[in-house]
């Protein structure tokens, strides 16, 4: 901390939001010793504030206590930078026309994420998450005093001009805190309000994080889903007849083998559907399973499946004859990155008898009917690539919940090359509607998810 203090003391020329960025660019993280320097909150739900210096801009210590966020505010006349040293900050922004401000978005930042905050933008700081987060802030010219600030009270609808005595940019009823308050000046629409007719929508994490935390997230995510809404997308029409159509065809191919002995369901779950394919499929082969939920392997088990509770791509070897058929139905895109699929892709084949099959369905990039097209125009506009980002990376949650998941979208030929590189050769690509038209063979990924049957080569 001592040697960020004394960096700053020797800054040179003026400061840009551009310097400004170059500056925190050129620092190292990993050096910094911050923990003796937090200051805990003045008072329960508020954030503690460690001022390192105000000339030639201000750094400050930022320390958020689990689930604490900022007032909504609006500051004019400065800029800065929040850069996140622990834990998880929501950036989520408002927009404020006439008597109406709007909650537009939000982009959840992690550890190294650095949050730009330009001049005149209204905007809340808030740690989603039961543990502490903690940022530095860079903020030029330095905040003197709170004197002028604009705050919104999203209950009341009440803006709120701060005095020079404030001491937080909190929204409190201290005497003299606030200059003047107008009541009843603006109505508030929530982000999942003016999104209600969406069930899912795309956020930014920035960076993306690791594959560990990207498989923790995808946990948390589906277990909201099931404590929640008991798995009601599950139960979705459109998704039960895509997935119906996919569990048909992979019973028909199966059905067509001369023996089957053996198939492993990869992200089994609770064997529901490894079990409705087997009946369709009319051979009387052993299912085996895996899945990272041991509430899930917990149902599996009950219902006869040989279950494994794992993660595929770092799971220990598990005791089986060479396989007939792996199954790998819509979790494939929840992998974190091309690393991991190509380990996940090893695994396959090395389980696969010759000859075996493998059988995936994969969200299209081209679909014109999902989030692909939109999730490349993200990933250019916001230069996702330098936060780690492959193309066909989506960040997503369900509107109004908190846990964010994680899904890739495939192009056609990354799909088919990841499976050639690793010894499989094709034997059928359906295309299927999920959104639109759902469970209809449709002519092309443009218009529908990609079902994929390859074969190990032998
Ligand atoms: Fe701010």
């Amino acid at each position: 901390m001592e040697e960020i203090k004394h960096k700053i003391a020797s800054w040179k020329g003026p400061v840009t939001f551009k310097s400004l960025k170059e500056f925190i660019d050129g620092l190292d993280q990993s050096d910094i010793d911050y923990e003796n320097w937090l200051t805990d909150p003045q008072s329960p739900g508020d954030y503690g504030r460690t001022i390192l210096t105000l000339e030639p801009f201000e750094c400050v210590l930022i320390h958020w206590p689990a689930g604490v966020g900022s007032a909504v505010h609006l500051h004019e006349g400065l800029f800065g930078y929040v850069w996140i040293l622990e834990g998880d900050l929501d950036n989520i922004f408002f927009q404020h026309r006439e008597d109406q401000l709007i909650e537009k978005n939000s982009t959840r930042y992690v550890k190294g994420g650095l949050i730009p905050e330009p001049d005149g933008v209204i905007h809340k700081l808030q740690n989603p998450t039961n543990k502490r987060a903690v940022s530095l802030h860079f903020y030029y010219p330095a905040i003197e005093s709170f004197d002028g600030m604009k705050l919104f009270d999203l209950d009341s609808g009440s803006i709120g001009e701060l005095s020079d005595q404030a001491q937080t940019a909190s929204w409190n009823t201290t005497p003299g805190h606030f200059k003047e308050v107008s009541e009843k000046a603006f109505q508030f629409t929530s982000f999942a309000e003016w999104n209600s007719a969406k069930s899912h929508v795309m956020v930014n994490v920035i960076p993306k994080p690791e594959p560990n935390r990207i498989r923790e997230m995808n946990g948390a995510y589906f277990s909201e889903q099931a404590h929640r809404y008991d798995f009601s997308d599950f139960n979705q029409p459109s998704r039960q007849r895509y997935v119906s159509q996919v569990d048909q065809l992979v019973a028909e191919y199966l059905g067509s083998l001369p023996k089957v002995n053996d198939v492993l369901d990869i992200a089994v779950g609770t064997g529901r559907r490894a079990l409705s394919i087997r009946e369709m499929s009319k051979q009387p082969y052993t299912i085996h399973g895996v899945d990272i939920s041991d509430e899930m392997c917990a149902i599996a088990t009950d219902r006869g499946i040989d279950v494994h509770n794992q993660d595929w791509v770092h799971g220990a070897e598990i005791d089986v004859e060479p396989l007939d058929a792996i199954t790998f139905l819509y979790a494939f895109g929840h992998l974190a990155n091309r690393e991991t699929r190509m380990a996940a892709v090893q695994r396959v084949y090395r389980y696969l008898k010759p000859g075996g099959l493998f059988f995936l369905d994969l969200f299209s990039l081209r679909n014109v009917n999902e989030w692909g097209p939109r999730a490349m125009e993200r990933y250019e506009n916001s230069h996702l690539d330098q936060q780690g980002y492959e193309r066909g990376d989506v960040f997503y949650r369900k509107t109004g919940l908190q846990e964010i998941a994680f899904v890739h979208y495939f192009t056609r030929e990354e799909a088919l090359n990841l499976l050639a590189e690793n010894g499989f050769e094709l034997v059928k690509m359906h295309c299927i509607g999920y959104a639109k038209n759902p469970g209809e063979l449709v002519e092309s990924e443009e218009k529908g998810n990609m079902f994929i049957v390859a074969r190990k080569s032998s």
